[in-house]
């Protein structure tokens, strides 16, 4: 479909996220209390977001029993009415993005609020990002999986490449206010993960709660009521769709398996080994990878 995807800064972008707003990005007030949840897309958002507004309702933070927290819509989702509306929220505002470090509004880095990057390993982002792009009317069409690949190769989707997105990040791994969580040490032993985020973000949450959520989270249950619920555009917490049913597709680690040519593994890791030579997460993507 034409007109569905625009470029803006060298990357590809949604035609949801207006030209005007990706302009004025660092016009965007943060404040110190606002958490960030950034990942590329397809790194399992929709699965952490429900655990952070999960988390958020049931657990008190930083000693402040009941505060309130809001799930809001993505920060690049939308038109320049954008910060108005995210200005109008009395709570404290958890926001995703899909931002890369670079293109993060700049109080944010000044103010350095709390910000959780979510990683995923690339050869499953890849299957589930071709996947996206078949179903989402809001991305374009796609012939065949051998297509998709050499376009994801060369950064050519929808926010650009994977390796420039977790590269510009990574530069930032150590600062104290952001936390890195990869999506298959979620699946591996989410409480675990859960408990990570809790410490980070000050929360309190008791364990039998902290298990409770791991359970409301599973694939299963998160699919089945994403079935049952309505789209409300406004409501949206995916920068690329309103519609949660076409994010739940298969939520398992090494996928990728069924995609991959011998050839295609190659050239793939190849690719991996050059762009991420001085990458200190390269060890752990490569071990969830053939995981
Ligand atoms: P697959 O396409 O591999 O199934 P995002 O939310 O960033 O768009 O990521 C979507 C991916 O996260 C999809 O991957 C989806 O199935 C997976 N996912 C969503 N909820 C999940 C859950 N509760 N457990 C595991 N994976 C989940």
């Amino acid at each position: 479909q034409p007109g569905v995807l625009h470029k803006f800064k060298e990357t590809l972008f949604s035609t949801l996220s207006s030209e005007e707003l990706l302009n004025s990005l660092d016009s965007f007030h943060a404040r110190e209390d606002d958490v960030f949840l950034v990942s590329y897309p397809k790194s399992g958002k929709v699965y952490f977001n429900h655990i952070s507004s999960l988390l958020c309702f049931n657990g008190c933070q930083e000693n402040i029993p009941n505060a309130e927290i809001t799930l809001t819509s993505p920060i690049e989702l939308g038109d320049v009415s954008k910060f108005e509306e995210l200005k109008m929220c009395c709570k404290r505002r958890v926001i995703p993005t899909h931002l890369s470090y670079n293109m993060l509004p700049v109080d944010i880095k000044q103010k350095q609020c709390k910000i959780i990057y979510i990683v995923r390993n690339p050869k499953d982002t890849a299957v589930s990002l071709f996947h996206y792009y078949r179903d989402n009317p809001n991305l374009p069409g796609v012939e065949t999986w051998a297509a998709f690949l050499e376009l994801f190769l060369k950064g050519n989707v929808v926010y650009g490449s994977w390796f420039d997105h977790i590269l510009s990040w990574e530069d930032h791994k150590n600062d104290k206010n952001i936390l890195f969580i990869f999506y298959e040490e979620m699946k591996k032993d989410l409480s675990k993960s859960i408990k990570k985020i809790t410490t980070f973000l000050g929360i309190n949450v008791s364990e039998s709660e902290i298990n409770h959520i791991a359970w409301k989270s599973s694939f299963k249950e998160m699919k089945n009521n994403a079935a049952k619920e309505n789209c409300d555009p406004h409501k949206t917490i995916c920068a690329l769709t309103s519609n949660k049913n076409l994010v739940f597709r298969k939520g398992a680690v090494g996928d990728w398996i069924n995609y991959f040519t011998s050839k295609q593994k190659r050239v793939f890791d190849e690719l991996f080994t050059e762009k991420m030579k001085h990458s200190e997460l390269m060890i752990t993507i490569w071990y969830f990878d053939e995981m």
